[in-house]
């Protein structure tokens, strides 16, 4: 048994009940002025029906650019007004009065992420600041009497995570963990909010030759899984695996039933290092794998709902690279799905129809007994676990 989550833990988030609803799918976009203005890339975005918009970089004109429209926004504060953020509610106050205030709720503003993987600078000491920022985005949002706005900060996975491998042991990271990662998941419950995290399987497959390409990219073989060693849950994809080790390290440090938005998550389709997974081809099928694995409503093995929201990296090549755990030797890569005149790399059908939720209920069942018969069968079963199922 693993010392970090206990068989009743694991047990009851697969059994935990929970309303289905849809995965919003969106995307990053990143304007430049060598791209297109906002209104034609909105244009562009409504045409491919995508609903849901992250904007890393918020210019008033273009949150201005949306309103009107039922595209809802993830918006971001940079990391570098997190100190005074922290320090002074006004400071806060003056951030929303410019992104927020004149637009919401036209525009459809749904979550604001507080610094965007501020761990990945490496000072461990800007990111005591980040819970109270957090708190004063959020009271100055409440103080104007708007409560429906989540506020948050994004993490990288790479930068929070001890292995997702298997995931039911994954844990967070100390000194992360007690000094931000905790006292942020007791506001987020307290307020109601999301986990945001970035999540690329690609910089997990980089860092570890014997996973399968196939299984870092949604390719359906018999045997393409892997399966969680301590529990025996199957996976068939990594970007499931890795959701489920953060909701695991989550319930470890006490909440189970945060939603987990994925800020980021893509597949390079350029390296500069001549990277051969770094290609168009293995691009389009994370990207569409990822679309028809959403829209088919299958969640992931701990939560049937999935993560709540999921951000595609990224609209347009932009040259982030910093915070993707990958050895970036001044390395870039290209990670868009569109040239600069909007026209696709190669085809995404992001309103792929998705198969109903029933077959899916069978499924989760039949998980469940056969991880129940396996402890049954393997350990003592003890007193705790025969009242847990008594009370079920
Ligand atoms: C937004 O959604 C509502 C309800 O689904 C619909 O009535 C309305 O026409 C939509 N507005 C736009 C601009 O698409
Ligand atoms: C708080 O922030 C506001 C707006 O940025 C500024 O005018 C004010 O002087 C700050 N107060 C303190 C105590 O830093
Ligand atoms: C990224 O940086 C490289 C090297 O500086 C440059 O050649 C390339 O055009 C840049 N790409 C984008 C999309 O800015
Ligand atoms: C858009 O740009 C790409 C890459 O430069 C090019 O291959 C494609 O033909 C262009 N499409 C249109 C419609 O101009």
């Amino acid at each position: 048994m693993p010392p970090s989550l206990s068989i009743i833990t694991f047990l009851s988030l697969l059994l935990l009940p929970s309303a289905v609803t849809a995965t919003t799918i969106g995307v990053t976009y990143i304007p430049s002025p060598t791209l297109p203005p906002p209104e034609q890339v909105l244009a562009n975005l409504l045409s491919k029906k995508i609903t849901a918009v992250r904007l890393p970089v918020p210019d008033p004109n273009i949150i201005r650019a949306f309103s009107y429209t039922n595209i809802s926004l993830f918006l971001a504060i940079p990391n570098s007004l997190i100190p005074s953020i922290a320090a002074n509610r006004s400071a806060a106050s003056l951030w929303l009065y410019d992104h927020v205030i004149p637009f919401y709720p036209r525009a459809h503003i749904t979550a604001i992420s507080v610094g965007t993987h501020v761990l990945a600078q490496g000072d461990v000491t800007s990111a005591d600041l980040l819970v109270p920022a957090i708190r004063n985005v959020y009271r100055s949002l409440t103080d104007i009497g708007i409560r429906q706005i989540t506020v948050s900060t994004t993490f990288s996975f790479v930068n929070i995570m001890t292995t997702p491998f298997p995931p039911s042991s994954a844990e967070f990271q100390q000194p992360a963990n007690n000094f931000v990662i905790k006292p942020l998941l007791d506001l987020l419950s307290e307020t109601d909010s999301s986990f945001f995290v970035s999540l690329y399987p690609y910089s997990v497959y980089k860092l570890r030759p014997e996973i399968p390409i196939g299984f870092a990219l949604f390719q359906q073989h018999a045997y393409n899984f892997r399966e969680d060693t301590v529990t025996g849950v199957r996976y068939r994809n990594l970007f499931d695996l890795m959701v489920d080790a953060v909701i695991a390290a989550m319930a470890v440090a006490g909440h189970e039933n945060i939603p987990v938005v994925v800020a980021e998550t893509g597949w390079p389709s350029y390296d500069s290092n001549g990277e051969v997974e770094a290609q168009d081809v293995y691009s389009e099928m994370y990207l569409q794998g990822l679309v028809n694995h959403v829209r088919s409503g299958k969640g992931t093995p701990l939560r049937k709902e999935g993560a709540a929201e999921i951000y595609i990296y990224e609209m347009f090549d932009t040259n982030d690279t910093a915070t993707k755990g990958l050895n970036s030797d001044g390395a870039w890569q290209n990670w868009g799905f569109c040239y600069p005149n909007m026209s696709m790399k190669f085809e995404i059908d992001f309103s792929n129809g998705g198969s109903p939720l029933m077959e899916l209920e069978d499924e989760r069942v039949t998980t469940c007994l056969l991880v129940l018969v396996y402890f049954i069968l393997v350990l003592k079963i003890r007193d705790d676990l025969i009242l847990f199922f008594i009370l079920q």
